[in-house]
């Protein structure tokens, strides 16, 4: 993409995971901005060691690998930014306003998810330094042109998932739309290198975080607890009112719980 870091863009018919291939490259010692783009992969990565599947040819399937100089507990902001500018690539293609779902889901104005989000941290090429900063690739898969009918979703996904051009109501131009995630990228991940950009990018997130004021139910590794969540802090970690308690979530999965009628 002109004008960006994101200029060496590499294509693969199929590779088994975009994030996987980054690792490998940023281990290499690969720059920032390496774009990996995928029409298929084979054994792509989602959060919290699940799969993530697309049919061919279909989604946009991309990775982009990043070396912010970012403190550790800010981690978050690297796939925050990665979030917002698909949230602005979208509005500026098809007019569509989307939300984040807390960490890193893109959802549509119907709750339905759109696209999820990976960043995965490579410490053992980290460089040097207090804090050292390890590069993170991020990768993005966005439902672009499936499921392009209600039937073609597997039974889990049904009611759940939704793709652009269930939204749009047309095909949309997978190029075109990866052109204006990066576009819209490179200007949030400059504002990481900044104490006053990790507040901009934290305070876009808030905005437009679906989460914050919802009722949530907190999946951790070990225990589960359900409350309100509040707000997020300036790490981009969620705050949930539990029992009259604050409690800070930096890490887990989060469901949006409906409130029961008259409750
Ligand atoms: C999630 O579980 O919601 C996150 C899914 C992230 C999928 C993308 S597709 C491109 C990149 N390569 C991978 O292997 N995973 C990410």
């Amino acid at each position: 993409m002109p004008g960006t870091r994101f200029t060496d863009i590499r294509h693969f018919d199929t590779i088994d995971s975009t994030n996987r291939y980054l690792l490998e490259a940023a281990r290499a010692g690969a720059p920032e901005g390496v774009v990996a783009v995928a029409d298929h992969q084979s054994a792509g990565r989602g959060r919290l060691g699940r799969r993530w599947e697309a049919p061919a040819g279909t989604n946009l399937l991309v990775s982009v690998l990043l070396r912010p100089e970012l403190p550790v507990d800010q981690g978050h902001l690297a796939s925050a930014v990665v979030a917002l500018a698909a949230l602005d690539a979208v509005d500026l293609e098809l007019g569509l306003e989307l939300m984040v779902k807390w960490p890193n889901d893109l959802l549509a104005a119907d709750g339905r998810k759109l696209a999820g989000v990976l960043a995965e941290a490579d410490w053992a090429s980290a460089a040097p330094g207090t804090p050292p900063a390890p590069p993170v690739v991020v990768g993005i898969g966005i439902n672009v042109n499936w499921p392009d009918g209600d039937t073609d979703l597997p039974d889990e996904l049904a009611g759940t998932t939704t793709s652009l051009r269930q939204l749009a109501g047309r095909v949309v131009d997978r190029e075109r739309l990866l052109g204006a995630l990066l576009g819209a990228l490179e200007p949030r991940v400059a504002d990481l290198g900044t104490v006053v950009g990790r507040a901009a990018q934290a305070d876009a997130l808030r905005a437009r975080c679906a989460t914050v004021g919802t009722r949530v139910r907190v999946e951790l590794p070990d225990h589960r607890f359900e409350g309100v969540a509040t707000d997020l802090t300036p790490e981009g970690h969620l705050v949930v009112e539990s029992d009259g308690v604050l409690r800070t979530v930096v890490a887990g999965d989060v469901v949006h719980v409906r409130a029961s009628p008259g409750g």
